[in-house]
């Protein structure tokens, strides 16, 4: 090849790249499949590689190329990078469009204000010089941070080289990097897998991932940048409005928050701040409160600044998500299988928007991990809907004498030896159905609405009837008299008759709805539905050996190994037999993979969905015949989008693929499910 086609060649693939990415990571709307994108990208290594002299810095096959640092370098902001006041409610918000108006004069009322979620990341200045990304940097205290280039070069949404014309010479860009909610829970969760620490939170996850001297590990991280603001800008001029000069960044490439809007006079600020607060939850992304500034650069500039935060602008919090309280007590809580789940009892905080009193330890190693102390202070954390966790101790605030936390040598309620199995975090009661919290929580869950379906039968009145000794199994329900029921504290005539009639109701049931009320260790629903399924009878699923539990589509040696073990047992069969000759009974099916109503189909799951985990709808579609996909192609039959979903739903709606939100998705799932 003539060297000016290589040349040629390899430039066409820079800028085919830079689009796709700029598409892709700015403008959350896929262009291409990866497919497509990782072939030009090694196309143009190979090119890069075979012809030094076409190697650029700012080509995007350079994100990862620097060796690692010994140290960081200093770097001094020639503009400080200031800090903002709080606003925490509305009177606040009042106060701050009052002092505007006294400096600038009643003239200006209403002022406009650009209004912007407050990310809870780490700020950073970018350095662009004639386009070309020169210097990334921390804010540090303000007038000296470190210098992060070879970190902020590796994230995807900061381009290496500004698109696109009429930016000025020097632009310094300021804003937050990020690590979005999911990219938080999967780190962490590659790091319990490992045994290592976890990040305590997404802000700590992203300021960890930023300190990094070796680039590759931050490339490894899914960090995001969102632009928020610009320092210093010579040699060229930009627009009088802070939402235009924003708007000009996105022009060039940079990432700037889509939620952010632009209002007039302050009651308008208060609308935004709670339709945000309403949102909060459900964004991919921890934001701490909403930034209002004055949108007028002209205006911003006469009111100016005092000592380090300038007064056209305001940050009022959201409640916070994280506060400090005492950990009182730890109890120990038995699950269904034996499982043994410490569970902090805690000085009553509000936090997140509610009170929390407990919060779960998960396992011994987590309370080894926290170095946790009864009379310790802790950080609790509630973002969003999640259950509360204990993220850290406050070590400066340990009682003397703080007593470590003793797991108990037998179980807390009864009494049978505790074991660690193998490689198990967790501590579990070898009681079996002997221990009345695991026969308690056997029975809730056999009763619960999608096993057994028994109305009625809730948590107290399981607590009663095994308390009294009335039922220790799950097949002793079906044996229960009227008059003993009558006995019962609180069970008036009616709630027994109630009570008698759900159960006799829940005998017809489906084989998979028993298969799963049985509470088999991880045979969730979805499970037991491809059992169901497979075998089609109770007889042909007890029967089969392991490497024909092996065959149906979601059990995988671990399942196997617990169905076998229920099936060897002969006090869990004689259980079966009970139910069956109470008359728990069914219709058994006849039918194979192929007659699934969505075999042959492919559907994607994306954003956050409130019914159920993603992992859980993925094994309900499995279940019905359907293929789950990680990406969306001409292929897919149909996407399930919660909130939150980005590119896979720009992606589905580009191709005109069938999208379901999730309330039209749990409808669709009862209707299949009801059929089959
Ligand atoms: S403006 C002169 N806008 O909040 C104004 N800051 O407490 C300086 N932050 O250090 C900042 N989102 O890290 C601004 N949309 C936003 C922001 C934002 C998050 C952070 C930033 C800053 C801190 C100030």
């Amino acid at each position: 090849m003539p060297a000016s086609e290589i040349v040629r060649e390899a430039d066409a693939l820079r800028e085919r790249l830079d689009n796709w990415n700029y598409q892709y990571y700015v403008l959350d709307r896929p262009t291409v499949p990866d497919a497509e994108y990782d072939r030009c990208m090694q196309r143009l290594q190979q090119l890069e590689a075979q012809y030094p002299a076409l190697q650029r810095p700012d080509s995007p096959t350079q994100r990862v190329g620097a060796a690692p640092l010994d140290k960081f370098r200093q770097v001094s902001h020639e503009l400080p990078m200031l800090s903002l006041d709080n606003a925490f409610n509305e009177q606040d918000m009042l106060d701050f469009n009052r002092r505007l108006l006294d400096r600038l004069g009643a003239g200006h009322e209403p002022l406009e204000f650009a209004c912007e979620p407050k990310l809870d990341g780490i700020a950073v200045s970018l350095l662009y010089r004639d386009g070309l990304l020169v210097r990334g940097a921390t804010r540090g205290d303000g007038s000296t941070g470190e210098d992060i280039t070879h970190n902020v070069r590796t994230i995807a949404s900061i381009p290496l080289r500004l698109r696109g014309s009429g930016y000025p010479a020097v632009l310094e860009v300021r804003g937050e990097i990020y690590l979005p909610r999911a990219g938080f829970e999967e780190l962490n969760e590659a790091a319990r897998q490992r045994g290592d620490k976890t990040f305590v939170n997404p802000r700590n996850a992203a300021a960890g991932s930023l300190r990094q001297l070796d680039a590759r590990i931050t490339a490894r991280r899914p960090l995001q940048m969102c632009c928020y603001g610009v320092g210093q800008v010579q040699g060229g001029e930009l627009p009088g409005a802070h939402s235009q000069v924003l708007e000009c960044l996105q022009h060039w490439g940079l990432r700037i928050n889509a939620l952010s809007r632009v209002v007039r006079g302050i009651e308008a600020c208060d609308d935004y701040y709670r339709e945000l607060a309403e949102q909060r939850a459900e964004l991919p992304y921890d934001i701490d409160g909403i930034v209002f500034k004055v949108n007028d650069l002209g205006l911003q500039q006469r009111l100016g600044f005092v000592s380090r935060a300038p007064r056209w602008a305001i940050a009022r919090k959201f409640p916070a998500q994280e506060e400090m309280t005492r950990l009182l007590d730890v109890e120990f809580q038995v699950g269904r299988t034996g499982a043994i789940t410490p569970v902090a009892r805690l000085e009553p905080v509000f936090v997140g928007g509610v009170t929390v009193s407990n919060a779960t330890l998960h396992n011994a190693d987590e309370i080894a991990r926290l170095g946790l102390r009864l009379g310790d202070t802790v950080v609790v954390r509630r973002a969003g809907d999640v259950i509360p966790q204990i993220v850290s101790v406050v070590p400066e605030r340990r009682p003397a004498g703080a007593a470590a936390i003793a797991f108990p040598q037998t179980c807390p309620v009864c009494g049978s030896p505790v074991e660690r199995t193998g490689e198990e975090a967790v501590l579990r009661c070898m009681g079996g159905l002997v221990c009345a919290a695991q026969q308690k929580a056997a029975i809730r869950h056999f009763a619960s609405r999608r096993a057994m379906d028994i109305e009625g039968l809730g948590d107290k009145l399981v607590d009663q009837l095994v308390d009294e000794g009335l039922v220790d199994n799950v097949a002793a329900l079906y044996r229960l008299q009227r008059e003993q029921l009558l006995g019962l504290e609180r069970m008036g005539e009616k709630s027994a008759d109630n009570l008698l009639q759900a159960l006799e109701r829940s005998k017809h049931t489906s084989l998979a709805r028993f298969i799963f009320a049985l509470g088999i260790r991880e045979v969730g629903e979805a499970t037991a539905l491809s059992l169901a399924r497979h075998f089609g009878s109770w007889k042909a699923l007890a029967q089969a050996p392991e490497e024909q539990l092996l065959q149906v589509s979601d059990v995988g040696p671990v399942v196997a190994d617990h169905l076998v073990q229920f099936f060897d047992s002969p006090s869990s069969m004689a259980v079966v037999e009970q139910l069956r000759a109470a008359g728990v009974s069914w219709p058994d099916l006849a039918v194979s993979a192929a007659d699934l109503p969505l075999s042959g189909q492919t559907w994607v799951v994306t954003g956050k969905l409130e019914a159920f985990s993603r992992d859980e709808a993925k094994a309900r579609l499995q279940a019905l015949g359907a293929k789950v996909a990680g990406s969306v192609s001409a292929k897919t039959t149909c996407v399930v989008a919660g909130p939150g979903a980005g590119s896979k739903l720009a992606r589905a709606t580009e191709l005109g693929v069938e999208v379901l939100d999730e309330t039209t998705f749990l409808a669709r799932l009862a209707g299949l499910e009801g059929s089959s």
